[in-house]
């Protein structure tokens, strides 16, 4: 049974190494060391029923790991995962395992390669359905597909049609309709609305807020774009190089964010008041994360950045109602700017 008061999804200290080394053979006659890529570096975030927590970062970041490791699509190297208060990594028992699986969904970023070609929509819609046994008789079934596509915006008729005959935002509605044919909790979204136009962007980020509402979902929603989840979430966390580096509820992320990565995001926005176009671009890049910066990750691209910024990496500690990891918000030394007073 859920509890009140606990959060639904609650992620601790979770890490993935990836090994890219060369291979045995190349590392003994060229004497190549082993190579471990840190992915995610020690996230930690909670969840809870009824909401939406977005993770917002530049590519590279590690947003997909964290969404594949809830998933079970990887394992975690340390750090635990806990739904509805059961650490996944604790249920060794297969039926259990499935019934958890069929509480939480995913979609993807690529609503073509996440659909079988080959399938009708109505076959690919009834396949959770199917492998959860959840409905036996196929004509309660076929009726259960077309009530999945009415709520996501498509016709009955459309079970009938392959996934080329679509046009990428009815695609992503496909993958709705047949992420939440297992009947979920909980929707982790995998930038899913990044390779739609502008336009059917935003008719997706609306049903996706319409279905919350009326099933009660709790979304992981995850975007390269800070613009795209003022809308959506109730929280967010802004993550570099692997981790969270500023985690605060919507609007005191927007209204003042801290961390002079934040700030470069929330000031990279189209400013709608004003004539439309970007304010200022995001400057510089990533670094590599075989290589990692001393310090803090961001003291490279910061233009705040001390000495200590250097060498002492900064926690991620609460702050005036946000968490933010940074030196010189803590110590007082970096500026904190209203955004639209920014403008
Ligand atoms: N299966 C993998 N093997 C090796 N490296 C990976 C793998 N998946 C992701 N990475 C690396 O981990 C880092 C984070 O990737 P990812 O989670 O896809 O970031 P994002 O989704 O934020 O763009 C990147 O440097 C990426 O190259
Ligand atoms: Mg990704």
């Amino acid at each position: 049974m859920p509890e009140a008061g606990r959060p639904l999804l609650e992620v601790r200290g979770l890490s993935r190494d990836f090994d890219v080394s060369r291979p045995w053979l190349n590392r003994v006659i060229e004497g190549a060391s082993r190579q471990i890529l840190r992915a995610v570096d020690g996230v930690s975030f909670t969840i809870n029923r009824g909401e939406t927590l977005s993770l917002v970062g530049e590519s590279g970041c590690g947003k997909s790991t964290v969404a594949r490791l809830i998933c079970g699509l990887y394992t975690p190297t340390s750090g635990s995962i806990l739904f509805d208060g059961k650490d996944l990594a604790k249920i060794s028992d297969r039926t259990e395992m499935l019934a958890m699986r069929r509480r939480f969904q995913m979609i993807f970023q690529d609503p073509y390669a996440s659909l079988n070609p080959r399938w009708r929509v109505e076959k690919i819609i009834a396949e959770p359905i199917r492998s959860h046994r959840l409905i036996d008789d196929e004509r309660a079934l076929h009726k259960r597909v077309g009530e999945l596509l009415g709520d996501v915006g498509l016709s009955p008729l459309d079970g009938e049609k392959y996934p080329h005959e679509f046009s990428g935002g009815q695609r992503q509605r496909i993958s709705i309709a047949r992420a939440l044919s297992s009947n979920p909790e909980f929707l982790v979204c995998d930038e899913p609305t990044s390779a739609l136009d502008v336009s059917v962007q935003a008719q997706i980020l609306n049903l996706m807020k319409d279905l919350q509402r009326e099933h009660g979902l709790t979304y992981l929603f995850i975007s390269h774009n800070l613009a795209v989840v003022a809308h959506i979430s109730n929280r967010v966390g802004v993550m570099y190089l692997g981790r969270i580096v500023e985690i605060a509820d919507t609007k005191t992320l927007f209204g003042r964010p801290l961390h002079p990565y934040t700030q470069m995001l929330a000031s990279a926005i189209p400013d709608i008041t004003m004539s439309g176009k970007s304010r200022t671009p995001v400057a510089g890049e990533v670094p590599n994360p075989l290589d990692p910066p001393r310090g803090c990750s961001f003291n490279p691209r910061c233009p705040h950045a001390r000495d200590k910024c250097r060498e002492v990496r900064p926690e991620l500690l609460p702050f005036e109602g946000a968490q933010v990891a940074c030196h010189g918000i803590h110590e007082g030394w970096i500026p904190i700017v209203p955004a639209r007073a920014a403008a």
